[in-house]
């Protein structure tokens, strides 16, 4: 009893390392998964690695090479079941066994259908030990796009709300400034940097005329996707602009629903804008589909979406069923105002125990905000 929970702990605490370690990879890879990978003799560890990029070789790879002779009889952590068949001309069930690796501690199989449990099951019937399931929900956390994406083949989609205590995105003038502070502005950036889109709707463009930009990632922008029945959207707004001068123009989508005139969409076209018809196709709602926007935009290799606002658009989201994940921002302040702007509008449900329920719900603190965060699926 003693040495086992001795040994739970030993993997609890080489798994954690391994998180970290898959961590380095972190804004550079999105959307693959974030891998690390740690070989270690009890609590002495011979090698450490991690995918640092989606061209790289894997964490395994370098886990192995640091360990060398030593990695006869180790245990090897991942976060994430190693890939099947052979990734960048290396078969990595080929490696650990030619290494002579004792035992294998995985967080999380790989979802991807495809390949599922297949490396798992190779390594078991060679006679490797195989332990699953260790620091499950930290694993899910850090790739919780590519582990989700892979089995629904659409969007991962998160939905980011900044607001004041009593729920307010906006004063009842629609001031939205800094209703936040400067870590959580600096978290904001980061996030951006690991979506593939940033969502908002026209009324915030008209409104807020926000930049979108996304400082951690410089050269590599995520699209502003604009949802923008009528194509109303200014031509100077400011999602056209470059985060920097040196850095190409960012991508930019406008979804369009029933209603836009050809002339403003030439307009938005010469500003820089892609444009993408998607309507509600029994004609019941002029404005964009969202659910039926969703596998489009799966399909031009968007993997991730993160929706910023307004509160009409989070409102609709949520009833179209494609959120995956919620996370609030919550400034120590009072705006009050029944005419101030609440943080998701739409119709909303009618009873209570209609709610959508938020799960594996968590929060820590930002300076002085707290961020709240869960998944609804
Ligand atoms: N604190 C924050 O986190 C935050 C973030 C963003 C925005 N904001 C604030 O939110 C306010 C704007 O929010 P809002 O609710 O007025 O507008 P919004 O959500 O930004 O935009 C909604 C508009 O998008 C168009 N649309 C087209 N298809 C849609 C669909 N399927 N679902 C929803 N919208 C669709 C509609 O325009 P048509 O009417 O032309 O059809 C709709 O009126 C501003 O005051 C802004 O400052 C706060």
């Amino acid at each position: 009893m003693h040495e086992d929970l001795t040994e739970q702990t030993l993997h609890l605490r080489m798994m954690a390392r391994t998180l970290e370690l898959a961590r380095n990879g972190f804004i550079k890879i999105a959307p693959s998964p974030f891998r690390g990978a740690l070989l270690a003799h009890n609590d002495t560890i011979v090698g450490e690695g991690y995918l640092a990029n989606r061209d790289a070789v894997d964490g395994e790879v370098h886990a192995l090479k640091a360990a060398g002779d030593k990695a006869k009889g180790a245990t090897l952590y991942v976060n994430l079941e190693p890939a099947y068949g052979t990734s960048k001309g290396i078969n990595l069930v080929e490696r650990i066994l030619d290494a002579g690796i004792a035992r294998i501690v995985v967080a999380l199989r790989d979802p991807n259908p495809v390949v599922s449990g297949k490396t798992l099951d190779d390594l078991r019937q060679a006679g490797v030990e195989v332990i699953e399931g260790v620091l499950a929900d930290e694993a899910f956390q850090l790739n919780e796009i590519y582990l989700t994406e892979v089995v629904t083949r659409r969007p991962f989609v998160h939905l980011l709300t900044a607001m004041s205590l009593d729920g307010k995105i906006a004063t009842r003038l629609q001031d939205s400034n800094g209703i936040t502070g400067p870590e959580t502005r600096e978290f904001v950036q980061q996030l951006r940097s690991r979506y593939d889109a940033i969502m908002i709707g026209v009324n915030t463009v008209l409104q807020d005329n926000p930049t979108l930009n996304c400082k951690a990632l410089r050269g590599c922008d995520p699209w502003r996707i604009i949802i923008d029945t009528e194509a109303k959207s200014p031509q100077n707004s400011k999602i056209f602009l470059r985060s920097d001068p040196n850095e190409p123009r960012p991508p930019v989508l406008i979804v369009i629903g029933y209603g836009a005139h050809e002339d403003r969409l030439r307009t938005l076209r010469l500003a820089g804008a892609e444009i993408i018809h998607c309507p509600d196709e029994t004609h019941e709602d002029p404005r964009v589909d969202l659910a039926r926007l969703m596998p489009i935009l799966y399909k031009r290799g968007i993997t991730s979406v993160l929706i910023e606002g307004g509160a009409t658009l989070r409102g609709t989201a949520l009833e179209a069923g494609i959120v995956d994940k919620v996370s609030f921002l919550v400034a120590p302040k009072l705006i009050g105002g029944s005419e101030a702007t609440t943080a998701v509008g739409g119709e909303g449900v009618a009873f209570v125990h209609d709610a959508w329920p938020v799960n594996r719900m968590h929060m820590r603190s930002l300076g002085s905000d707290l961020l709240i965060e869960g998944y609804l699926k």
